[in-house]
């Protein structure tokens, strides 16, 4: 299987460090202890003295794994003065992202801490929701260069740092080895082995994927779009997502979710939905991002514990694609710690949190290095193949650009009418083409 080749980003430009010292204390007393500047690092910047203790409230979605609960243990450890308080969000990266648009847009001060999917940073900059995080990553030396430049680059709006790459998500293929000899290389493998294989070992369906109408609809159809050599985006941006590559890719998505090895309910299925029937055995093959590895393994809730492993997508004409996710982390623009924020993005963005976060909840590092650690490696023999590496880094990202949300909205209905038969795969293209356009035009 060929897998383009990455194209190394030369990011020359990125540490001009922006100290924007003194601004915004406007009548605040902010006590400091270590003799440092006091900076605008929030709008009530209250600095903590060496031993009184804080609290901070970090907010992130639902985690199956006890990848965040072994961070946090690690990070309060080695910093005593500094307590982690776990704020759920919803599972689904749309509510989610909702929620914290109306938290955010009321100054709100309750979350200081918060893990941004990748397609947020650009949109949450704009309208001032987050902390800019040069200052910090300057002041601390934080080597941006040793994290995969498209993780970094997602956290950048206008030139600046708000997000530090906690973990990076690629699609990836799960099958059972207790049932499968070789996984699956092109769709239409998929879907004879699918037919073929399901039943077996007491499983119900071939296949799982996520169908729902959500954003996880758009990272599995650019999946087939990619693999079909479809685009949504060009490199500059423009709309050129109507075309006969991704009219094939979608008739595709249709032969699948309207198969008969895939649930019947298929089309309410997200992560969740794919990662609890998995779990409990009841599919030979699953699309879905790295964690899933983690729970499979889990002793307490799986039943195919080490009869799981991870492969490439399959292929369409143009070869396997997978969708670029993975969640970034933020600091609330309004926080009241600042600096104690910072000391825990710090931490479950760097080289420590994220191996935790590698060996308890297969999370993929942001991180080169980590993949040359055995432990890590050691989570599946997807981490420690080079070739994955590859993946991740030329993984396909959704266009990136303040107005995502409208853009994901529109994707969303048009694929799901697709899905649901009530319109034609090139009616969908075509749609998706007109009103994307229309959108980035205003
Ligand atoms: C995963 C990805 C994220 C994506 C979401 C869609 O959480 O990391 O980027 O938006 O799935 O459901």
């Amino acid at each position: 299987m060929k897998f383009k080749r990455y194209v190394i980003w030369s990011l020359l430009v990125i540490s001009l460090a922006v100290f924007l010292a003194a601004c915004n204390s406007e009548g605040e007393e902010t006590s400091s202890t270590d003799g440092e500047e006091n900076t605008d690092s929030g709008e009530n910047a209250e600095e903590a003295t060496e031993d009184e203790q804080v609290t901070i409230v970090y907010a992130r979605g639902v985690d199956t794994t006890p990848a965040t609960d072994a961070v946090i243990k690690a990070f309060e450890e080695a910093h005593p003065n500094i307590k982690v308080e776990q704020r759920e969000m919803p599972a689904d990266t749309g509510q989610s992202h909702d929620q914290y648009v109306t938290t955010f847009s009321s100054q709100s001060t309750e979350i200081d801490v918060f893990n941004a999917d990748v397609i947020w940073p650009a949109e949450f900059a704009q309208a001032n929701y987050a902390l800019e995080l040069d200052r910090f990553i300057e002041k601390d030396g934080i080597d941006m260069d040793s994290y995969f430049p498209g993780t970094v680059a997602a956290g950048k709006f206008n030139g600046r740092q708000w997000a530090m790459p906690q973990f990076t998500d690629a699609g990836v293929f799960y099958y059972r080895t207790d049932i499968v000899e070789e996984p699956p290389k092109t769709w239409d493998e998929l879907i004879s082995q699918a037919q073929e294989l399901q039943g077996q070992e007491g499983t119900e369906f071939g296949y799982l994927m996520q169908a729902a109408q959500y954003e996880g609809l758009i990272t599995n159809a650019i999946e087939y779009i990619a693999s079909y050599g479809g685009q949504v985006v060009d490199e500059s941006n423009n709309v050129v997502v109507d075309s006969p590559e991704t009219v094939k890719a979608i008739e595709k998505m249709q032969e699948v979710v309207g198969s008969d090895f895939v649930p019947d309910n298929i089309l309410n299925f997200m992560e969740t939905e794919t990662e609890n029937a998995w779990i409990e055995g009841k599919a030979v093959f699953a699309r879905n991002w790295p964690y899933l590895m983690s729970s499979s393994n889990d002793e307490e809730r799986s039943s195919i514990v080490d009869n799981v492993e991870m492969a490439m997508l399959p292929a369409g004409d143009e070869g396997s694609a997978s969708a670029l996710g993975g969640w970034m982390t933020m600091i609330n623009r309004y926080s009241e710690h600042p600096e104690e924020a910072w000391e825990f993005v710090k931490f479950i963005s760097g080289p420590e949190g994220q191996k935790i976060s590698a060996v308890e909840g297969a999370r993929a590092p942001t991180i080169a290095e980590l993949y040359e650690d055995p432990e890590v490696q050691d989570v599946s023999s997807l981490f420690a193949n080079p070739e994955f590496r590859e993946v991740l880094q030329s993984a396909v990202p959704r266009p990136v650009t303040p107005i995502y949300p409208e853009i994901s909205d529109i994707m969303q209905i048009e694929l799901s009418k697709a899905l649901t038969g009530e319109q034609s795969a090139a009616d969908a293209a075509a749609n998706m083409q007109e009103k994307m356009e229309a959108a980035m035009a205003e």
